[in-house]
């Protein structure tokens, strides 16, 4: 059996997209435009990439979201219809989510991995552990699985999945849902991390046990600070075991 207690270590321990500049010819490039797409700053830049993506496809029916990026208020204001015209100037459309079934509330792109792996990134300790999109998926036709090589250590990660979301509300409070699957019952855990601080273990033996898939889900405050890494990570001292994620969503709780 798992030691529990590498799974307390774990709680106890304590990349960004770039789009381009896409901006279309007929924009003025004001004091706003420079204050949201800062040129010089990839950070900024895709921030505010991010931030264009979730305002103008939900401005029209959501007119309390007004979070604007504080660096460009002084020069943009507060007015919506602003922000919309930067946006549509700034930020090239989202591509399709045809392939994607994540719902519009979920702050994470692609986490049904239905659309390939992009805008997740992975690390692996070493070149035998492998990451794929599996098939079949949690009621859908892919997930995103570790298959874990020759190497491996229990006392640090194997395999990571990552992915930066942004704009998150410092103080409001966030629920991380996904389901995982963990071939074997000494496999291991999922350890899940918000901004590097250790939230939760999932191991192979939790809930429904190994080989099925399992839900998951808590919740954390967001801390100040822009952006936000949500990080999987697989912790196991078993070659060949399976490490399965599908169906991950980042969603603000209503209170
Ligand atoms: C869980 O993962 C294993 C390994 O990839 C796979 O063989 C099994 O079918 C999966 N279980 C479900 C319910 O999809």
């Amino acid at each position: 059996m798992w030691s529990s207690s590498a799974m307390l270590q774990y709680l106890l321990a304590a990349c960004l997209v770039s789009y381009g500049d896409a901006a279309a010819t007929q924009c003025f490039h004001d004091n706003c435009y420079r204050a949201m797409f800062p040129t010089a700053s990839p950070t900024q830049l895709s921030s505010a990439t991010a931030f264009c993506r979730t305002y103008t496809t939900t401005v029209n029916t959501n007119t309390a979201l007004t979070q604007f990026p504080t660096r460009a208020t002084s020069a943009c204001g507060s007015s919506p219809s602003k922000y919309s015209s930067i946006c549509s100037c700034g930020v090239p459309p989202s591509p399709s989510p045809t392939c994607s079934t994540d719902t519009a509330a979920n702050l994470l792109r692609n986490g049904d991995f239905e659309c390939g792996l992009s805008p997740w990134t992975t690390y692996t300790i070493d070149g035998t552990t492998t990451s794929t999109l599996s098939s079949p998926g949690y009621n859908s036709a892919t997930a995103f699985q570790f298959t874990i090589g020759s190497t491996t250590s229990s006392s640090s990660a194997t395999a990571r999945l990552i992915q930066t979301v942004y704009n998150l509300e410092p103080g409001a409070t966030y629920t991380l849902t996904f389901e995982t699957n963990i071939t074997g019952p000494d496999a291991g855990f999922w350890g899940v991390m918000i901004n590097g601080e250790p939230k939760r273990t999932v191991d192979a033996r939790d809930n429904l046990g190994p080989g099925v898939w399992n839900v998951n889900s808590f919740d954390f405050v967001a801390g100040v600070g822009d952006p936000t890494e949500v990080k999987f990570e697989v912790i196991t001292s078993q070659p060949g075991s399976v490490f399965e994620l599908d169906k991950i969503s980042l969603v603000k709780k209503s209170i």
